[in-house]
């Protein structure tokens, strides 16, 4: 651009995000406090316009894997990071968590993370309600920080500029200094980038940043466009933990930016020795690296994030079932639009994506639905972005009327009641919010009785031994979304010739398991109903029996036929025991809740009768497999 190089050179900020974005997007979010804080001083002199460096899922996965407070994080970063802004990303309602909360956390989270050190708060929503970014919004202007209101970027009938620009009108009502476009999935095109900024300049005069992934290999192309276009702030990775999944190079920006006649405040040569540093940290951890090179080029044909379609790849071989894959990315467009056209991101992405491959398993479309799709059409999540088809919504939550306003409305104020709970183990306002955002994770963490997380062996392809027909082949995997996904497909790989498979349905890292036996004329789901033997096949053709909760279970019978023994479906810890040993139940009531990953399964009685046999207690680990209590 002649007029650039010639004449008045304009700012173009950089925000690093390896701090955050970074390490989550290539090191499944596991980069220590340690690792941060000796380069520290280093970064601030570089002239960023900010540093990501909380939120996301770094304050769940600190706690959970690295036994760190996520506050004492922020405090040291801080306390390091003289000069640099600090910034943060965070779920609109849903904080760093994966479901909704009550205003009176928003609050209390937003003033504390605040308090120690954020300066700007990104904030978004899955759907781009704005209902649902509303408070936090209003908390973060109460505390006089910088509010970064966000548009998740998707493509669909119903996107087009008047959609983006309307969002952005309603961003800039609600109070946003800057607008972030979030490209997550990494489809949004360098033209139609430049589109989209120019339009959004023109109509808000607000700053706009950019958030990309770089895993379609357009993200740099794209910034710059969308720089040509007016955008005041791109996000970038130091090269060290840049490209693939991640964000574009900071140093390889810099270098474009500063000779196109932009002014980053970064020298190229100084930016460039952070990469050393970090080239060794991450080396430590290696056994969470998820580095492909090269380009994911079906990012590019399908449009979907990539993170989605390994989560297939994964979840039909595991049902051995890698013939669908076809058929279930033609579905993923055709749920996306019985729902309304969900942006494809945490948590939408995964409704859209199990719906899609239970339709096609199923042989018949939301025979079988998840609760997760269930909530969503009761309009649980928020407004569906665009029209949802309500013939499929009929036929999911039947004459349920979806709720209309706010959903967290509906939320009572869940401060006092989590501080009654958990008592003078919380001894302060962030420990309690520690305890309301990850109740499992929380208690252990505070107790001291939680141990850092010692990472697994990648499990070794096993020789499947004949097996017996009465019991299960079923080895449930552990899999996180943000970092078991090529292990779990590398490990459902290499049991391709299993007749029985569980087809783990991956919600925000919280794994379903569900139980699919192949035989010679397809997939048929096993429900777990009273199976003995694997070959029972449930037809589910009533609403009623479509209970994600049956889904949940496996049921192994006793050679007595009057005692049914429940066992653990998947590793993970009892959470609460809801009937007494001696209780008489009824089919599909519940007995206990597990809890694994960060899901709470709810644990059914398999048939009418009596709880026997409870033989866990509520705080014990399991393992598939373990007996739980039985039904005589
Ligand atoms: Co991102």
């Amino acid at each position: 651009m002649m007029q650039l190089t010639s004449g008045q050179k304009r700012r173009v900020g950089i925000t690093d995000t390896t701090l955050r974005d970074g390490h989550q997007s290539l090191l499944a979010t596991r980069m220590k406090t340690k690792d941060m804080l000796p380069i520290a001083e280093k970064m601030d002199e570089m002239g960023f316009h900010s540093l990501e460096v909380w939120g996301g899922a770094t304050f769940d996965s600190c706690m959970r894997f690295l036994n760190e407070d996520p506050w004492e994080r922020l405090k040291a970063l801080r306390k390091a990071f003289k000069k640099t802004k600090l910034q943060m990303l965070l779920r609109g309602q849903n904080l760093v968590g994966y479901k909704h909360y009550a205003d009176d956390v928003v609050e209390a989270f937003v003033a504390k993370s605040a308090e120690h050190g954020i300066d700007i708060f990104r904030i978004f929503d899955a759907l781009n309600d704005v209902r649902n970014m509303q408070k936090a919004i209003e908390e973060v202007k109460k505390n006089g920080k910088h509010v970064q209101a966000t548009i998740c970027y998707t493509i669909g009938p119903i996107y087009d500029l008047d959609y983006y620009l309307k969002l952005g009108k309603e961003l800039k009502e609600l109070g946003a200094d800057s607008i972030c476009i979030k490209d997550m999935a990494g489809i949004l095109t360098p033209y139609a980038a430049y589109e989209l900024v120019l339009a959004l300049k023109k109509e808000l005069a607000l700053p706009i940043q950019m958030h990309t992934h770089y895993t379609s290999g357009m993200g740099s192309m794209m910034y710059l466009k969308a720089v040509e276009a007016g955008a005041d702030v791109i996000d970038t990775a130091n090269s060290a933990l840049a490209l693939g999944t991640s964000q574009p190079a900071t140093e390889t920006m810099v270098a474009v930016l500063n000779d196109s006649g932009y002014e980053t405040g970064i020298d190229l040569t100084q930016v460039s020795s952070l990469a050393e540093y970090f080239k060794e940290v991450r080396k430590n951890y290696a056994e969470f690296d998820v580095y492909k090179a090269g380009v994911d080029v079906n990012v590019l044909r399908y449009q979907v994030p990539g993170g989605m379609l390994s989560n297939f790849i994964s979840q039909l071989t595991q049902a051995n079932a890698m013939d669908k894959f076809d058929e279930v990315l033609k579905e993923v467009p055709r749920v996306r639009e019985d729902m309304g056209f969900p942006p494809l991101v945490t948590p939408s992405s995964q409704i859209v994506g199990s719906q899609a491959v239970l339709n096609v398993l199923t042989g018949e479309r939301y025979k079988m639905v998840t609760n997760e799709v269930k909530n969503y059409m009761k309009g649980l999540y928020g407004r569906a972005p665009g029209k949802v088809n309500e013939e499929v919504r009929k036929k999911i939550i039947g004459d349920e009327k979806p709720v209309t306003v706010r959903p967290a409305d509906l939320i009572e104020p869940q401060i006092e009641a989590a501080k009654k709970e958990i008592g003078d183990l919380a001894k302060n306002m962030e420990e309690l919010l520690m305890y309301i955002l990850f109740p499992q994770v929380a208690k252990p963490f505070l107790e001291g009785t939680l141990t850092e997380e010692k990472p697994q062996p990648k499990p070794a392809p096993k020789e499947e031994k004949k097996p017996e027909p009465e019991k299960s082949t079923v080895t449930p995997i552990k899999t996180n979304l943000s970092s078991g996904v090529g292990s779990a497909a590398r490990f459902a790989a290499s049991r391709k010739n299993m007749r029985t498979g569980a087809v783990n349905f991956n919600f925000n890292g919280n794994i379903e398991k569900l139980k699919i036996v192949v035989d010679g004329e397809g997939y048929k789901l096993d429900l777990g109903k009273e199976t003995e033997t694997k070959e029972e096949n449930l037809k589910v053709n009533d609403r009623s029996s479509v209970k994600e909760k049956t889904v949940k279970k496996e049921v192994k019978t006793e050679a007595s036929s009057q005692v049914v023994t429940v066992t653990a479906p998947m590793p993970g810890k009892i959470f609460k025991i809801l009937l007494a040993e001696g209780s008489p139940v009824k089919q599909g009531d519940k007995v206990l809740i597990l809890e694994a990953m960060k899901m709470e399964n709810e644990i059914l009685a398999p048939a009418d009768g009596i709880v026997t046999k409870l033989v866990v207690k509520e705080g014990d680990a399991v393992n598939p497999g373990d007996p739980l209590f039985a039904v005589e």
